[in-house]
């Protein structure tokens, strides 16, 4: 008699079922598991073998086989000891195990214990799919699946827990169903209030706050970029339920929830180093795994040193900056991460670090400078909505007393534009004026007269792509929004246009 269990294997963000099936048959005693890629059946195995004995199971005399249905599909991680380990109990078992209505997944340590896996949300939201009514997992990975309305969730500590639940001996405790409130404000970041001076880059990230939009920011060393950009998160409105629900998935999918917490309620805020790989920024892996793009998903991804990763890397941020999506692409499947991200740049303006500091001397010649910059393409770019100066403050300046604005006020002003946009979004279908289609110009939100000749010199002179032309309008609108005008006007495109000057 054979026995049954079932799970899911990790597509993407989504969960694929998966039989799991033991048989035993007489003869020499051999353990062998079928439909696992051939580096993983080994550990597996051993883990599988040793927990079962220590917690004190039979495990089946002979030959005993487990077969992982279908083949074909993919399977990666440790999730799949727990159901094996069940389906192996269920052989020799003199009480009947109620496998066919829970999902269960776990990775399994020597002598029994369960330990956390990566997916438990997309696992509870395919068990419910699948009409299951109780999905088993790890007692650190339960508050995540329990975000998922109408499955029951339970945490187990170890094997026998699980089996004793099965039986209908001793029931596991039930993680309740979340219910979602609004996230938090992060505390861990610096205030703006501790940052002297740099009216205009305080102002260019109130803007990027407010709709959204990505920055660049250029200025010699020790002028704040990095600091500045620390302080950001400090400005962002709290992840809507929604959002919560988005980003937490992602973040189970990466293992990089907390096991604490279980939710990730805050916006993300990721500070990937300038030597990361292409994989490790924007997704890989035989099996594909969200990148930095992703895990920064409706938070922000801070690249200091902006020059300074390698081009092929920054190139990949294209996709996901003109569409918020990332497409990992491997020999046996392809799947798509969401990659909705606040791209927050710093850089030099030279090798030096002093081309634009009127106080040093550049040591740079106009050929490393120009080299330099071409790191960053025209198409990459196009698709940064605020470009800015940030120059040194004087050092006199640095000891003033007197306090500048902190960053609750500020975000008070962001969230009011925000809920401005947030009473359009049955119009425009987004949330943020950064994702606005381009065609709301030429209808809803058409600027005034003024303001398009305003642009059209603009053009002229600058030769703006259509892309930047639009992105412009994108930026007045939020600007005409943290004014709380209903319409963009002159002055609102003139402010917008300054932000695009550095590079030009
Ligand atoms: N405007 C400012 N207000 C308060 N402190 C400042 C300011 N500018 C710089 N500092 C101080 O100088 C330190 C260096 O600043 P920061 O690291 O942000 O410079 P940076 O522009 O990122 O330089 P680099 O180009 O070398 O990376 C900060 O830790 C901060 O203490
Ligand atoms: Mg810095
Ligand atoms: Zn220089």
């Amino acid at each position: 008699m054979a026995s049954k269990t079932f799970t899911g294997s990790i597509i993407g963000l989504d969960a694929e079922r998966v039989e799991v099936e033991a048989d035993a048959r007489p003869g020499l005693t051999r353990f062998y598991v079928v439909g696992l890629p051939d580096a993983m059946v080994q550990e597996a195995r051993e883990r599988v073998k040793s927990a079962v004995k220590h917690s004190g199971f039979l495990f089946p005399r002979g030959t005993a086989i487990v077969n992982l249905a279908p083949a074909d599909l993919r399977k990666a991680g440790t999730l799949y000891d727990l159901p094996i380990a069940v389906a192996l109990i269920g052989l020799r078992h003199p009480a009947s195990l109620a496998t066919q209505h829970a999902l269960l997944a776990g990775e399994l340590s020597l002598d029994g214990q369960l330990r956390p896996i990566h997916g438990s949300m997309s696992l509870a939201a395919l068990a419910k799919h699948c009409g299951a009514s109780e999905v088993i997992v790890p007692r650190a990975n339960a508050k995540e699946a329990s975000l998922v309305p109408g499955i029951r969730v339970y945490g187990a500590e170890s094997l026998s827990e699980v089996v004793a639940h099965l039986e209908g001996r001793t029931r596991l405790p039930r993680t309740p169903t979340q219910i979602l409130e609004r996230g938090l404000i992060p505390r861990a970041f610096p205030d703006f209030s501790s940052v002297r001076g740099q009216e205009q880059a305080k102002r260019a990230l109130e803007i990027a706050a407010a709709g959204g939009h990505n920055v660049l920011m250029q200025g010699p060393p020790g002028s704040g970029k990095t600091l500045l950009a620390h302080c950001y998160p400090s400005i962002l409105p709290a992840l809507e339920p929604e959002e919560i629900l988005e980003v937490t998935r992602i973040w189970s999918v990466a293992g990089k929830l907390d096991s604490g917490k279980g939710i990730m309620s805050e916006r993300p805020f990721r500070t990937p180093h300038h030597t990361a790989s292409g994989a490790s920024l924007v997704g890989g892996g035989t099996v594909p795994r969200p990148g930095e793009v992703s895990i920064a998903h409706r938070g922000v991804l801070f690249l200091d040193e902006f020059p300074e990763f390698a081009r092929p890397v920054l190139e990949n941020l294209r996709q996901p900056l003109e569409d918020g999506t990332v497409t990992v692409t491997r020999v046996q499947q392809s799947v798509t991460f969401p990659a909705r991200f606040n791209l927050i740049a710093a850089m030099n303006p030279c090798p030096c670090g002093y081309a634009t500091d009127p106080d040093h001397e550049c040591s740079c010649t106009p050929m490393q400078i120009a080299l330099y910059r071409k790191r960053i393409s025209g198409p990459l770019l196009d698709r940064i909505d605020l470009l800015i100066e940030v120059p040194r403050v004087k050092t006199s300046s640095l000891l003033d007393q007197s306090d500048a604005e902190a960053s609750a006020a500020i975000r008070e002003r962001v969230c009011a534009a925000r809920d401005r946009q947030m009473g359009r979004r049955g119009e425009t279908g987004v949330l943020l004026n950064s994702e606005l289609p381009s065609q709301v110009f030429r209808g809803p939100f058409k600027p005034h007269e003024d303001a398009r000749k305003l642009l059209e010199q603009a053009d002229a002179r600058y030769h703006l792509s259509g892309r930047s032309y639009f992105r412009i309008l994108k930026v007045a609108l939020t600007i005409a929004d943290l004014s709380g005008s209903a319409h963009i006007t002159m002055e609102h495109v003139a402010e917008a246009l300054q932000y695009r000057q550095i590079f030009e």
